[in-house]
């Protein structure tokens, strides 16, 4: 291993270096490609590295005269780190990193060596991973009347997690699209790397409101949002989309309620009948059926 480092000392290459993210628990490629002239894999040794100097195990993958070589491998990438065999003969050195982590957030370092009469570096590339996560979808909330505020101030909030990096936050007035500033933004980091996002907003109540809040992941270009439509009914009143639906459910819960006692009401005359029926009918058959007994014996 120190091999390498002195001899990299010496030979000055420039080293190209990336930044690929990767979700958790995907599998992340880390790029690392020689252009030069072909080379047989068996004179060649490709170490796969934390870039780091203080590291005390660096060594992510090892290749050595055209065969994995474990013997140094660190036990945190034991069975995580393939290269791709189909493509190293056409100098493609890159490394697949399995079930990405947020121990995996590091710097990694390619260095490609030619062995002939003397040992050298041909290539060299720097990739920093970088984790990025899906937010959940927003829960929007409110708006709750604020009891000690004058006018008709009410409050929303919203909430996310489980994302990486920390989210932007957005709070937009959808009457207008104007943005809003939030009153509260509070962004929690967890143990697993992600993290949570709480936001609340306080505005003035109007008759029209229409509020959105939009929670961005920057490095995965995404925007995940949740509206709130306060509606104008005919009567000139407003009421709130979500209540309404609450309204609606509580509706149809009592008129699920109110036909099940109907239905229930029915069958229990239908059975009455019916038994009133069939006894008055066994009271007027009595008389065949015991006609038909006496042909069967
Ligand atoms: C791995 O490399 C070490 C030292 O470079 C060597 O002794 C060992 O034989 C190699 N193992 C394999 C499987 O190539
Ligand atoms: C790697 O895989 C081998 C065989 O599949 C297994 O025996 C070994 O315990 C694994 N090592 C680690 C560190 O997971
Ligand atoms: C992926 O890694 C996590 C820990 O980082 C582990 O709990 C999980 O079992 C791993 N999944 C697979 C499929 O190896
Ligand atoms: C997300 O929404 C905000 C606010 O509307 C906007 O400024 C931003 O560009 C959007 N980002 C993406 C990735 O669409």
């Amino acid at each position: 291993m120190c091999h390498w480092r002195y001899l990299g000392m010496l030979v000055f290459i420039a080293l190209e270096e990336k930044i690929i993210f990767s979700k958790l628990g995907d599998n992340a490629t880390l790029s690392c490609i020689y252009q030069g002239k072909k080379l047989p894999l068996k004179n060649l040794r490709v170490y796969w590295q934390i870039a780091d100097d203080q590291e005390e195990c660096s060594v992510v993958h090892a290749l050595i005269s055209g065969q994995d070589n474990e013997s140094e491998q660190c036990v945190h990438f034991k069975n995580r780190t393939q290269l791709f065999w189909d493509k190293l003969e056409n100098g493609d050195f890159s490394l697949l990193l399995l079930n990405v982590s947020q121990s995996d957030v590091r710097t990694y370092k390619c260095v490609v060596l030619q062995k002939t009469e003397y040992t050298k570096v041909i290539h060299q590339a720097e990739v920093v991973l970088s984790l990025a996560a899906s937010y959940s979808q927003p829960i929007l909330s409110g708006p709750i009347r604020n009891s000690n505020s004058t006018g008709e101030e009410v409050t929303f909030s919203c909430r996310s997690g489980n994302g990486y990096p920390e989210p932007n936050v957005y709070w937009i007035n959808k009457t207008d699209n104007s943005h809003l500033l939030p009153s509260e933004l509070t962004i929690t980091p967890h143990t697993d790397g992600t993290y949570s996002v709480f936001s609340t907003l306080k505005v003035k109540a109007t008759s029209d409101m229409q509020i959105e809040c939009s929670i961005e992941n920057r490095i995965l270009q995404e925007n995940l949002s949740a509206n709130y439509t306060q509606e104008k009914q005919s009567n000139g009143s407003s009421t709130e989309s979500h209540k309404n639906l609450e309204k609606n459910g509580r509706g149809a819960q009592a008129a699920g309620i109110i036909s099940i006692v109907i239905l229930m009401g029915l069958l229990a005359g239908l059975t009455c009948w019916l038994w009133r029926r069939r006894s008055s009918k066994l009271a007027s058959y009595t008389g065949n059926e015991a006609i038909h007994l006496h042909d069967q014996f």
